[in-house]
């Protein structure tokens, strides 16, 4: 029996700070706190490509993007990379906020060419700056920052007919802007359409060698002691079905058809019977639209987690281009391209929402001068 809580659990029970709590930090410790808050945010594979470097004089943060955790085969242009660095920036905004700081973001690098991956290309890229400040602007975040330390996805299946609030809607719709649209699909026929496309895209994956040898690499044991990557039990898996889709996956084990098949239907099935799906695009796919997008959909899975409602993102639309295209062609009438998905809904099985968080590498190895 594994009780996830191991070492590499363990930066998920850091204390939450009161506002005076924060304001009696050092400098660096504050600064240090708003890197832990961005460390929690959900990244490709549970990658966590940030690497943060502080400097208390100037109360900056640089963002870098660590090379090695660009996946080749998923992610053969760093959008997923940089999409998950833009979800670590909405925490750090979020919980800034929350203390009363401003911060000012800005990009230092968005040339394509540099974040595509290269087999075994280690190195930092600088990616983001980032300045806090004081302001008198108060808004009270309490419950958005105490998300942070909760939210996880949670690929189970939802309550179909269990809607989400129209408020709820609306506030998740208020969020396009002139560069990122959101579209909420919540109608069967729709649903069915994007789970058809979704189960393309997986069937895809599970049968591109590459692609599925690197799922398994990141796709972990129950009782992995790995602080990357996803243990099984975040899909749902048991102890023995976890161990078979890893050594299946990576081609150490023959795949067992009934565990990929489970695995490539999930997806679609899940999305079948969301009562809601949510997906953002862009007419530009630059990396400022990527950190964008990131931005957007962890704003909305902290709003989500705060209302106790799950999400299951679903790359593989965005990554299978051909996917990408057909779907954006029929399913929208356009190009723009699409940037995310995910689905959202109450958990089925209460079980599924007590499942355990994901791992995390300690805090000193991503804040490079800790
Ligand atoms: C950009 C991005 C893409 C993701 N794509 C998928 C996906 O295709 N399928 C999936 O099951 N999870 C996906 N996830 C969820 C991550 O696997 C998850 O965030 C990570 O394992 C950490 O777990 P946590 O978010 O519960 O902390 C994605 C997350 C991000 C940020």
């Amino acid at each position: 029996m594994n009780d996830y809580s191991g070492k590499n659990y363990s930066v998920w029970q850091t204390t939450q700070l009161q506002k005076q709590e924060f304001e009696k930090l050092s400098p660096k410790e504050q600064l240090i706190h708003l890197c832990l808050t961005a460390h929690l945010a959900p990244s490709s594979h549970n990658t966590q490509p940030w690497r943060f470097m502080i400097n208390s004089d100037q109360a900056e943060i640089t963002i870098n993007i660590d090379k090695e955790f660009i996946l080749p085969a998923s992610d053969v242009n760093g959008r997923q990379a940089i999409i998950s660095i833009g979800c670590a920036l909405a925490n750090l905004k979020v919980a800034a906020k929350n203390f009363g700081y401003q911060v000012e973001a800005t990009i230092l690098n968005n040339d394509k060419q540099i974040f595509k991956p290269i087999e075994k290309h280690t190195g930092l890229i600088p990616i983001i700056k980032i300045k806090v400040s004081p302001t008198a602007l108060t808004e009270n975040l309490a419950d958005i920052y105490q998300a942070i330390f909760e939210r996880k996805v949670t690929r189970a299946e939802y309550l179909e007919n269990s809607e989400l609030p129209t408020k709820l809607l609306e506030y998740i719709n208020s969020l396009s802007n002139n560069q990122i649209k959101i579209h909420l699909v919540s109608d069967i026929l729709r649903r069915l359409t994007i789970s058809e496309f979704q189960g393309q895209a997986d069937n895809f994956v599970i049968n591109s060698k590459k692609f599925s040898r690197e799922l398994g690499e990141w796709l972990l044991p129950n009782n992995t002691t790995s602080h990357v990557g996803m243990p099984g039990i975040n899909f749902g898996l048991s102890d023995e079905e976890a161990n078979r889709l890893h050594q299946g996956l990576k081609g150490d084990i023959p795949l067992n058809p009934a565990d990929g098949l489970k695995f490539s239907t999930g997806g679609k099935i899940g999305i079948e019977k969301s009562p809601t799906i949510c997906f953002l695009t862009a007419a530009d796919d630059t990396i400022e639209n990527w950190i964008a997008t990131g931005e957007i959909v962890e704003n909305i899975f902290l709003k989500l987690t705060a209302n106790g409602i799950m999400f299951t993102m679903h790359a593989g639309i965005t990554e299978v281009s051909l996917i990408n295209k057909l779907f954006s062609m029929s399913f929208l009438g356009t190009s723009r391209k699409i940037l995310s998905l995910f689905r959202m809904g109450y958990a089925k099985r209460k079980e599924d929402g007590d499942r355990p968080h994901s791992p995390r590498l300690p805090l000193d190895k991503v804040i490079i001068n800790y």
